[in-house]
């Protein structure tokens, strides 16, 4: 390995322009190529970024043929499995963007080609560099909230769809679900150590991404808007999720830990038609116990910090890399993640819970 990491970048549209930012800021660190199907998308990325010296490609196999350390993988969710395996077995680390793919099957599979290959496989929740997430981790793991036997998570946008690649279903899988709900999810599971699901019974809707009322692209949105799950989780857990795109409500309320010695609440910051969503930052936490026959209420100070999580969670994945330490956000943790959507995408088509099988991976 040089003196410089040597990263590219795959898939050139919104997102990439924060791992690059994030990658400009380290000296360690220097971008040696972007690629993107769409012709001219890379070279034009690249000139916008101002790292002239990098090369554009239109086809991944040129980029990954060359002399690379790692890469960000940042195309649409349904991309993900084909572009970080045909990564790895080119040798180069991964960092994905979320949700980590749109199938268990294909979430399967990129563990599995880390492992085999020896390449890191990082998913990127940058929420978990969040001091107030990292805050709620510790109180539930200390273990003052007793025995968790339920945790409500999710959020609830009044009026946010996004548009392009998001609401097509071959290029972004599955709708909120998948694009928000993969960070509600990663907040409650990483809390409780990521346990295993085990069923899962989901409604989903699409009332509004459809409506023209709602929505200038209804005739293009084809996944869902609104969706809720009830799944259970080993250890005798109920979790409860929902999540929506647009509603004619405000909140779909705080998310709550339910323990047998003490309760968890935790809101997310800011309101307004967009808010709700976890990587939004954390309101307010309150812990509730029961203290010698009487009800208390004990508010937590959120903690006011100024971390880039976006540029941290990019810095840990080139810091894996140089230190040859573990991938920071593990495929092999978030496939539990991935599993949990998945069974939400079939049983709300079918129509009843069914069951979340994870085979050896
Ligand atoms: N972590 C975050 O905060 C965050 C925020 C937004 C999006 N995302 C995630 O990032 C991913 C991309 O989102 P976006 O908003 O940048 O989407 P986007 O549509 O703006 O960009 C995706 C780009 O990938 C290109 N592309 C598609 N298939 C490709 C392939 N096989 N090989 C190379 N390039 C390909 C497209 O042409 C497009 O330019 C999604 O998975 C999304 O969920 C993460």
């Amino acid at each position: 390995m040089g003196d410089k990491i040597r990263i590219g970048i795959i898939g050139t549209g919104g997102i990439a322009g924060a791992h690059i930012r994030a990658y400009q800021k380290m000296s360690d660190v220097e971008v040696i190529a972007c690629s993107d199907i769409i012709p001219g998308k890379a070279a034009n990325f690249i000139h916008q970024f101002g790292i002239e010296g990098a090369r554009a490609f239109e086809v991944n196999a040129d980029l990954l043929s060359l002399d690379l350390d790692g890469v960000s993988v940042c195309t649409p969710n349904a991309a993900h499995r084909e572009v970080a395996v045909e990564a790895m077995q080119a040798g180069k680390h991964v960092l994905t963007e979320k949700p980590m793919s749109v199938t268990l099957d294909e979430a399967v599979d990129m563990v599995r080609v880390s492992k085999r290959t020896g390449k890191l496989l990082s998913v990127g929740f940058q929420p978990r560099y969040d001091p107030n997430m990292q805050l709620v981790k510790e109180i539930v793991q200390s273990g003052e909230l007793g025995n968790v036997y339920y945790v409500q998570t999710g959020g609830g946008r009044r009026r946010g769809i996004p548009g392009g690649t998001f609401i097509n279903k071959e290029s972004a899988g599955a709708g909120a679900l998948a694009d928000i709900g993969c960070y509600s999810l990663d907040l409650a599971l990483n809390s409780l150590g990521y346990p295993k699901p085990l069923t899962v019974s989901a409604y989903s809707s699409n009332f509004f991404g459809t409506n023209p009322k709602y929505y200038e692209f209804a005739d293009q949105f084809q996944v869902e808007d609104f969706g809720v799950a009830l799944i259970r989780l080993e250890g005798g857990i109920a979790l409860n999720f929902k999540l929506s795109w647009a509603m004619h409500m405000d909140s779909l309320g705080p998310t709550v830990f339910l323990g047998t010695d003490a309760g968890l609440r935790l809101t997310p910051a800011g309101s307004g038609p967009w808010s709700g969503v976890w990587d939004g930052g954390v309101g307010s936490i309150t812990v509730f116990h029961d203290l010698l026959g009487r009800q208390t209420q004990s508010p937590i100070d959120v903690v006011k910090h100024n971390v880039d999580i976006f540029y941290e969670k990019v810095r840990a994945f080139v810091l894996a890399i140089k230190d040859g330490l573990p991938a920071p956000i593990p495929g092999e943790q978030i496939v539990r993640n991935q599993a949990i959507i998945d069974g939400i995408i079939r049983s709300s088509e079918l129509g009843r819970e069914v069951e979340i099988s994870i085979p050896e991976l």
